[in-house]
């Protein structure tokens, strides 16, 4: 053993089976070697090393070894995220999230104050983070257990950067996040075969999902600011008055109720695994420009749309072909197809050769 080198923790789950080590791995206290250098890490290697470590899921390895590991270009794509999930708080900030709803859930009073930690949380994301490091967590198809901890963290998010990108004050932008935190609370009350139904909903088991609105403005009566609850109440009516519950009809529905809106419907496209066979998310952008969601308020998609462009230029890209590229341009009415230079040309992006991945550092 090396006993110069300073060896750090390194969570089993960064490891993958076809890793081929460059350096030892240790126990947790460094004192046992349990896969050497230059050894192929397998599956039933990986499982060992679960085993071995019961209660902390971590290895040690020295700090080059684990440079090392976080950069190979092999990394699987699930790793990967994992990885910036973690680093950028955003696994942490999930879990928080988690409590906070499975209180609800379980019928237990929750107040504002209980909220705020998070919310402030949030907030200083928005304010430290590079955005394209939050939409590499946001743009990620999610699995159906975590499904509504996500969105509802996600929509915040993206509530908070809509808020910025219209000038609003700070507090108006706090409320608008927690807007987004709590708008879908409601949907802790709907029966969880019907919520994550992998089918087709009956027209009555749809009746029962559209309650959600009026159940998170109900739960959210304890301390909750007017705003907060009606956007919560609100963020499914349309500008064209064919929304629900209420019906309301354009400048009816209150200003955070309608940002919510693009948030919500933003984050529900991204998620969906089809996007994600290998795109990055530039195609719902297009979707947005055409209108295909119907009644939402377009002076604001029009601004959403303009500031997701601007976050995504010059960006550095991993493309269909493994090359590395940087997002010269991205057309308004063209989204899928940026320009993108690479080391030896520069072009437009097409169905064969297309931005697979942002690369974001945090
Ligand atoms: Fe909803």
């Amino acid at each position: 053993m090396d006993t110069e080198k300073n060896l750090r923790r390194m969570p089993i789950e960064y490891l993958w089976d076809g890793l081929i080590l460059e350096d030892d791995i240790f126990n947790y206290n460094g004192s046992v070697l349990l896969i050497p250098r230059g050894e192929i890490v397998t599956t039933s290697k990986l499982k060992k090393l679960s085993n071995f470590s019961v209660d902390e899921k971590y290895v040690m390895v020295c700090e080059e070894c684990y440079y090392n590991i976080l950069s190979n270009k092999n990394i699987p794509n699930k790793i990967r995220q994992k990885i910036t999930e973690n680093q950028s708080g955003y696994t942490e900030l999930k879990q928080n999230v988690g409590g906070i709803f499975h209180k609800a859930a379980d019928n237990k009073w929750f107040h504002n104050d209980e909220i705020e930690p998070v919310i402030q949380q949030i907030s200083e994301k928005l304010n430290d983070m590079d955005p394209i490091v939050i939409f590499s967590c946001i743009n990620f198809p999610r699995p159906m257990d975590e499904g509504l901890q996500r969105h509802s963290l996600n929509v915040a998010f993206l509530n908070g950067m809509m808020g910025e990108w219209l000038n609003l004050s700070q507090e108006d932008i706090r409320l608008l996040v927690m807007s987004g935190l709590l708008h879908d609370i409601g949907k802790t009350k709907i029966p969880e075969e019907i919520l994550n139904a992998p089918r087709k909903l009956t027209k009555e088991e749809f009746a029962i999902v559209q309650r959600h609105p009026v159940y998170s403005y109900e739960m959210l009566e304890n301390g909750f600011d007017e705003r907060v609850r009606l956007t919560a109440r609100h963020h499914h009516e349309k500008i064209n008055g064919k929304g629900y519950p209420d019906k309301l009809v354009g400048d009816e529905i209150s200003l955070f109720a309608r940002i919510t809106a693009v948030s919500d419907i933003y984050d529900a496209m991204v998620s969906k695994r089809s996007y994600k066979e290998g795109k990055l998310s530039l195609n719902v952008f297009d979707s947005f420009y055409e209108q295909k969601y119907d009644g939402l308020d377009m002076d604001l998609v029009m601004i959403f749309l303009k500031n997701m462009r601007r976050n995504f230029l010059n960006k550095k890209v991993v493309m269909s072909d493994t090359k590395i590229g940087e997002i010269m341009y991205i057309p308004p009415n063209d989204c899928a197809h940026p320009i993108v230079q690479t080391d030896e040309f520069i072009k437009q992006t097409d169905e064969q050769w297309f931005c697979k991945e942002i690369i974001s550092e945090i």
